[in-house]
């Protein structure tokens, strides 16, 4: 918080999408004592399952945020994950309990129920307006601040501050207004996905917290997403299918899929949504007083789970660079290197490593999948050698990045930072 001598370098914050991402910046900013007007179109908070693990560089900031205890609490900490054949044949296996008591390490607790859980945090701010049934319609900025358009139950609302952040998604309202309806660059998979929730023993057949399973026509992920035994079965399917199609074929893939190749009385099949998968990197993550971050800035496959990992990144990094700016720590021009720094690890690391995630399951001999694969090697080696697992484990941290090293010459950084920049680091 500025002192009581010293005005805060801007006002008010706009916040547009309550997701995980607009609910968690929310929270951070309000944190430091900035005022925030989150606007949600929804009348709730989507339920629909996605996001399940967090890894490492996702969990730093929701500890920074002080929600990473709870999570780890509603959810758990897989032990750690298997490659394996269709016949369930491991291929290699990364052991998470390396990591030790990491507070880091990656965590598993549904979208849904960090969506909840970021909302009861929210709650006991006092400077954060919540505002669902509010959809951003259009935008407005001058050289002094920002406006959207918005549509509510009571009408067309233009609603202004300092900065507005799009937090609104894949489908974000706010990169459309800045770039244009198309202007999405990048690419959308020849294959598509089937993600469900399914109630089935996989432990029986000694399969591990989570599993990835190499074949040209059958891959697919299995996930133990909660401690009651419901799992998270995401599989590939071709393109051109329609969801009827989809779900037709469901009991054929489980059946050919699941270790004891089970028909429909031999699970709970409890949720069913094909998605499309795109690569995509918007033109900019800042125009002006707008900001984008998470899916409105950018999409891939969700196979390593580094979607909303490099989104909520993306959040702890206009965190520090919004809040040096209101604390008059920083000039505005560290938003520009906001947008250079996390494009930059998109095309560098995000997208990399998120399309040879899924490539490594549809395009390898399942057979020779060790010989052929760097990444496998590395497994293997980190199989026996735990100090080169554990740096393994610990390379998503790669697409962290401290801003606070550009606040100005002799700022006192340490002021009102509630917890380290700096990632933990593990022995
Ligand atoms: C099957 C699947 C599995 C996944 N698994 C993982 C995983 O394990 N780990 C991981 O890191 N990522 C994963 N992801 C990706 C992850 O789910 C997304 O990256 C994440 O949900 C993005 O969060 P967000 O807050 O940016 O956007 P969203 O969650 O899409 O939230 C956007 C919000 O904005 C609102 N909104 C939209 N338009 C407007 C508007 N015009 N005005 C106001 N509000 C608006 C929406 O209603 C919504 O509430 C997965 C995705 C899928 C599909
Ligand atoms: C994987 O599963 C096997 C068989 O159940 C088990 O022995 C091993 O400890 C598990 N490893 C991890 C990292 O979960």
């Amino acid at each position: 918080m500025p002192t009581a001598t010293q005005t805060p370098g801007f006002k008010d914050i706009i916040v547009a999408g309550a997701g995980p991402a607009g609910l968690l910046l929310s929270l951070m900013l309000s944190q430091s004592g900035i005022p925030v007007t989150l606007l949600e179109m929804s009348k709730d908070l989507d339920k629909n399952p996605r996001a399940t693990h967090y890894a490492a560089p996702a969990m730093f900031e929701l500890n920074r945020a002080g929600v990473g205890a709870d999570v780890r609490a509603r959810g758990f900490v897989p032990a750690g994950v298997s490659w394996r054949k269709l016949d369930g044949t491991p291929i290699v296996t990364l052991d998470a309990g390396k990591l030790a008591d990491d507070p880091d390490r990656m965590a598993c607790l549904p979208l849904d129920q960090l969506g909840q859980l970021l909302r009861e945090h929210l709650s006991k701010q006092k400077n954060v307006k919540l505002l669902f049934d509010h959809k951003v319609i259009g935008i407005d900025q001058d050289d002094d601040k920002a406006w959207v358009h918005v549509q509510t139950p009571e009408g067309t609302k233009k609603l202004g501050a300092d900065y507005v952040v799009g937090c609104d998604g894949a489908n974000s309202q706010i990169r459309r207004s800045l770039f244009g309806d198309r202007e999405f660059p990048g690419r959308t998979w020849d294959q598509q996905i089937v993600a469900t929730n399914t109630y089935y023993d996989f432990k029986k057949f000694g399969w591990n917290d989570s599993n990835f399973i190499v074949h040209p026509d059958h891959w697919f992920m299995a996930a133990k997403i909660s401690n009651d035994g419901l799992w998270r079965i995401t599989y590939g399917e071709s393109s051109g299918l329609t969801n009827a199609e989809l779900l037709e074929r469901q009991p054929e893939k489980f059946r050919k899929m699941l270790p004891g190749h089970p028909d429909v009385t031999g699970y709970q099949l409890v949720n069913f949504s094909p998605y499309k998968i795109h690569q995509r990197l918007a033109k900019s993550m800042r125009v002006g007083r707008f900001l984008l971050a998470a899916d409105a800035a950018h999409l891939c496959n969700p196979f390593g789970g580094l979607g909303l990992t490099g989104g909520i990144v993306d959040v702890g990094g206009l965190y520090d660079c919004l809040r040096g700016i209101y604390q008059n720590l920083a000039d505005p021009s560290i938003l520009d290197t906001y947008n250079d720094v996390r494009r930059q690890k998109y095309l560098d690391i995000i997208d990399v490593v998120s399309s040879s995630n899924i490539q490594r399951l549809f395009s390898l001999d399942p057979e020779r999948a060790l010989e052929l694969d760097a990444f496998f090697q590395m497994v293997k080696r980190a199989e026996t050698d735990p100090e080169y697992s554990v740096q393994l484990q610990n390379g998503a941290k790669s697409i962290q990045h401290d801003f606070t090293q550009y606040y100005k010459e002799g700022s006192d950084k340490a002021r009102d930072e509630p917890i380290s920049s700096q990632p933990v680091t593990v022995n």
